[in-house]
């Protein structure tokens, strides 16, 4: 049996932490990191520390044999899911995109409903660079979540 990558794909507020938590699963989750390395879950300066951290701990639980991993961030252009796609072809393992496809307006007003805000205008910013993953980057699977 082989083990499996998952990535989340989408804007804030777009509901990646709170599908997973449905899920019951433990993601890596780049807010819990920052949380973890700057006791800030906000904190945006540390952005390349993070993500370094992301793919250590995905590297060890591939090396556990954990069946599956969730990589919650917002993933957005393939440059920035490209490095999962790497290692999952290290290992030998699969690597599946969740995408939520959830409009602009939506993740607007969720972000301003809960407490840890984005500001509007980065995530207008966002939403320009968002680029769906498709299979042809290298996913096994997309899944799109609306
Ligand atoms: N399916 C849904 N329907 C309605 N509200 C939702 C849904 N999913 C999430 N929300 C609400 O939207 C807000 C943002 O959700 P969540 O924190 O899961 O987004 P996120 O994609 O993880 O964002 P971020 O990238 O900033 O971590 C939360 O307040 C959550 O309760
Ligand atoms: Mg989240």
């Amino acid at each position: 049996m082989s083990e499996t990558i998952v990535v989340t794909v989408g804007l804030p507020g777009s509901g990646k932490s709170t599908y997973l938590a449905g899920l019951g699963v433990t993601p890596i989750s780049s807010d819990a990191i920052r949380q973890l390395l700057a006791d800030d879950a906000t904190d945006q300066s540390i952005h390349a520390r993070v993500f370094a951290t992301m793919r250590y701990l995905l590297r060890q639980r591939l090396a556990l044999r954990r069946l599956t991993t969730y990589m919650d961030a917002t993933h957005l252009t393939p440059g920035e899911r490209a490095p999962y796609i790497q290692i999952a072809r290290a290992y030998g393992s699969r690597v599946e995109a969740l995408f939520f496809d959830v409009p602009l307006g939506i993740c607007l007003a969720r972000n301003t409903a809960r407490s840890r805000v984005v500001p509007p205008e980065a995530l207008m910013e966002m939403s320009a660079k968002l680029q769906p993953p498709t299979e042809s980057e290298g996913f096994d699977t997309v899944i799109r979540i609306d």
